[in-house]
């Protein structure tokens, strides 16, 4: 019996050493290279608080504000991992742009031989990115948006016939619309699946989608970060980016619709054509490639999933934000409204494609609206090999991850004045011009950057556009300004909705 008690108690003693001393040894890593951090904690690292009283971008800003003078990167420890957190915009320049080859990968998770649909252009590394990337980006060209402009438009119609019906009831969280309006959007060009989830059809659409982007489960969060800092042991657990019955949804229903338009050679001018036509052909009608290689499917199936997911949140985000703003801001809303009646006169009091790019002061709103409210709080880049930081003695480890706070350069008083104003004149091309490089980057930076950046601007454009020139848009009671944002959730979401009024002109 004694020997039985003893046994486990000096079990538990090596144990407890051991785990101390693992931690001891991962939480010195920063010290001993004599690089600024903030003293971390077991076992979340500097990540205390996240998904409860914090949001990760202002944990990792309140980082950068307290070592910006001193340092062009700080340590962080995503739980033990250290992360490299860059605070200069010589640095981004150099890691995201002069330097890429050495910061090609964002060391996202990824395990196509468990999970095909997670070998997606945004998580694969080196030759198969480099590939995908360059398969991917004429789909992506203005001359093919254009192509798919009537859909936004079409769509468009529905989501101001939806805001009215809506309005007439009461106030609502427009974020429910706006989501549904990007989602019918992406579905139809990325899938050719005609959703139209805005009147409440394929309510299956929207679950799945509800189950990537909410609701606010601090359980995902820590699954997130758990498979960045450690992926071989994510794995070995055979976790996965999305769900099974996400992935089952996307397989059966992007498939089906492959299958169909290949049986009775449909041919129309949207995303999934084009994707087809990669799988196929390996290049795009009227395109150059210089790589035959074709696509397969579930490469395929794996792009569809990810333009739905990367494009549908984020454009919605981008209306919401923009909206809400507006109603906090009159002035701003009546000289926005003003451009758009200018703009349109002489096309019959439609948007096309061609006025909203003339929309100048639109462009201001949305970039300010993404200076304040980006979706990618986050630029995630890996080191191939060591790195010495130029006019430093910081060195980038081999395999290390480095990330680049974009809200915390956004909020930066070096850069902007009175930066939690909501004010589009920072976008004038005078003050654009006053600015240095690099310290504005809602679509990220570099060869890596947003493939859909285009794409996203011209529904979030749109979807702007259309309601201010139909409704006076208020704030209502419940809508909190500054905005609360949900800890929650990785990307930016008020914690309480988008309530608005809006009032029929
Ligand atoms: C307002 C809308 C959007 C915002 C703010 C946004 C933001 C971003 C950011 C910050 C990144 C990371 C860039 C980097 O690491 O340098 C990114 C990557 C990406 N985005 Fe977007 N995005 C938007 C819309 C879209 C849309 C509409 C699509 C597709 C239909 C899309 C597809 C992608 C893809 C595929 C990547 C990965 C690119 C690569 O790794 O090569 N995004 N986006």
């Amino acid at each position: 019996m004694f020997w039985t008690v003893y046994t486990i108690i000096s079990i538990l003693i090596l144990l407890i050493s051991f785990i101390y001393l693992f931690f001891k040894n991962k939480y010195s890593y920063f010290e001993d290279q004599g690089i600024p951090h903030i003293k971390p904690k077991f076992p979340l690292g500097n990540l205390q608080g996240i998904g409860s009283k914090f949001h990760l971008s202002d944990i990792t800003r309140q980082v950068y504000e307290k070592f910006k003078h001193e340092a062009k990167i700080v340590g962080f420890y995503n739980f033990v991992q250290p992360i490299y957190l860059v605070t200069d915009i010589e640095t981004v320049k150099v890691i995201t742009v002069k330097d890429f080859n050495n910061f090609v990968n964002r060391g996202f998770f990824v395990n196509e031989e468990n999970e095909p649909l997670s070998g997606h252009l945004f998580a694969l590394e080196d030759d198969r990115w480099r590939f995908l990337r360059n398969k991917l980006s004429p789909v992506f060209t203005s001359g093919k948006l254009k192509l798919m402009f009537h859909t936004i438009s079409k769509l468009g119609d529905k989501f101001i016939t939806k805001v009215e019906e809506k309005s007439k009831i009461s106030s609502f969280d427009l974020k429910d619309a706006a989501s549904r309006y990007t989602v019918d959007i992406i579905s139809t060009v990325a899938f050719g699946m005609e959703s139209n989830t805005l009147n409440y059809e394929h309510q299956e659409l929207i679950d799945v989608f509800s189950e990537f982007n909410g609701p606010p489960d601090s359980r995902k969060m820590f699954t997130f970060f758990f498979m960045m800092a450690f992926p071989k042991l994510a794995k070995a657990l055979k976790l996965r980016q999305f769900s099974k019955k996400v992935s089952d949804f996307f397989t059966n229903v992007v498939g089906g619709n492959i299958k169909y338009r290949e049986d009775n050679d449909d041919n129309r001018s949207d995303f999934l054509n084009m994707l087809i036509q990669l799988k196929n052909k390996g290049s795009i009608d009227g395109e150059i490639s210089t790589e035959s290689k074709k696509l397969t499917l579930n490469e395929v199936l794996a792009q569809a999933i990810l333009f739905f997911l990367a494009g549908s949140d984020t454009s919605s985000s981008a209306i919401c934000f923009t909206l809400t703003e507006l109603a906090f801001n009159q002035d701003v809303q009546d000289k926005l409204r003003l451009e758009i009646m200018e703009k349109i006169k002489n096309t019959n009091w439609e948007l096309t494609y061609e006025n909203l790019h003339e929309m100048n002061y639109l462009n201001q709103i949305i970039n300010e609206t993404l200076r304040m409210y980006t979706q990618g709080v986050m630029v995630l880049r890996k080191a191939k090999e060591d790195f010495q930081v130029p006019d430093s003695n910081i060195v980038i480890k081999k395999g290390s991850s480095v990330w680049i706070p974009t809200l915390a350069f956004h909020f930066d008083d070096r850069f902007w004045e009175n930066p939690t104003k909501f004010d589009p004149e920072r976008f004038t091309q005078e003050e654009i011009a006053k600015r240095p490089s690099f310290c504005y980057f809602p679509f990220g930076e570099g060869p890596r950057n947003c493939i859909g950046m285009r794409f996203g601007l011209v529904n979030a454009k749109f979807g702007v556009a259309s309601i201010i020139k139909n409704f006076k848009v208020t704030p209502d009671a419940r809508m909190k300004h500054p905005i609360v944002m949900n800890p929650k959730v990785p990307h930016l979401e008020p914690k309480d909705g988008f309530w608005l009024n809006f009032e029929k002109i």
